[in-house]
């Protein structure tokens, strides 16, 4: 098998995550991986906006309020909070990943969005082959304001896609897949 190919098959998404930094130099060539991404008409409409201490914590406030919202009756509301705070303080990488907005030009706003899938899967899997694990997150509060206000991104300029999260893992979760016969049709 290749190694690409092994990459691909072997990648999952990770949810526990060692306490240990991911070296910069790491992060950096995963970031070269996104921006060599395809795009089409060159628009390069993706932005990773790699959060620190002060942005994570300025999410702390609306995290605490969605989580509150969220739990369930017979739920303690507290334990619910503190889980939903951890999530986003705890990984060694939070990464919000935004892309365009094209306002009058639904067309081109999807492909650019595409793009950003796109871009989001060559830096998790650049990641992946230095060792690294990630989640791709879609949380309410990716649509916050308050997201928004955190990275100092206008909404009406950019669509936050998701955070990503990252670290080395704790543990890397076994999944099954569709097989190949499922997906694929050859046709006449
Ligand atoms: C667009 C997108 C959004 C996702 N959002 C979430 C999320 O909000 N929470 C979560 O736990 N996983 C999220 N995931 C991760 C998927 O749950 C995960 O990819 C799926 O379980 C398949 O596992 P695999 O990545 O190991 O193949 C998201 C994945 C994608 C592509």
């Amino acid at each position: 098998m290749g190694e690409v190919q092994e990459a691909l098959t072997s990648r999952r998404t990770v949810y526990r995550y060692k306490g240990d930094e991911v070296p910069v130099h790491i992060l950096e060539s995963a970031f070269e991986a996104a921006s060599n991404a395809p795009c089409h008409k060159n628009t390069h409409p993706w932005k990773f906006y790699v959060m620190g201490d002060e942005a994570r914590e300025s999410l702390i406030p609306e995290v605490e309020k969605l989580a509150r919202e969220k739990t369930r009756d017979g739920e303690d509301e507290d334990v619910g909070v503190s889980k939903a705070i951890g999530k986003i303080i705890s990984p060694p990488l939070l990464i919000c990943v935004t892309s365009v907005r094209s306002p009058g030009d639904s067309f081109r706003e999807e492909e650019d969005y595409a793009a950003t899938a796109c871009a989001i899967h060559n830096l998790v899997l650049s990641l992946w082959d230095n060792g690294v694990g990630s989640q791709w997150t879609t949380g309410a509060i990716t649509r916050s304001d308050v997201a928004y206000a955190a990275i100092g991104a206008s909404s009406d300029e950019e669509r936050i896609v998701g955070f990503i999260k990252a670290g080395y893992p704790e543990k890397i979760p076994s999944i099954t897949k569709k097989t190949v016969e499922e997906i694929r049709k050859y046709l006449p």
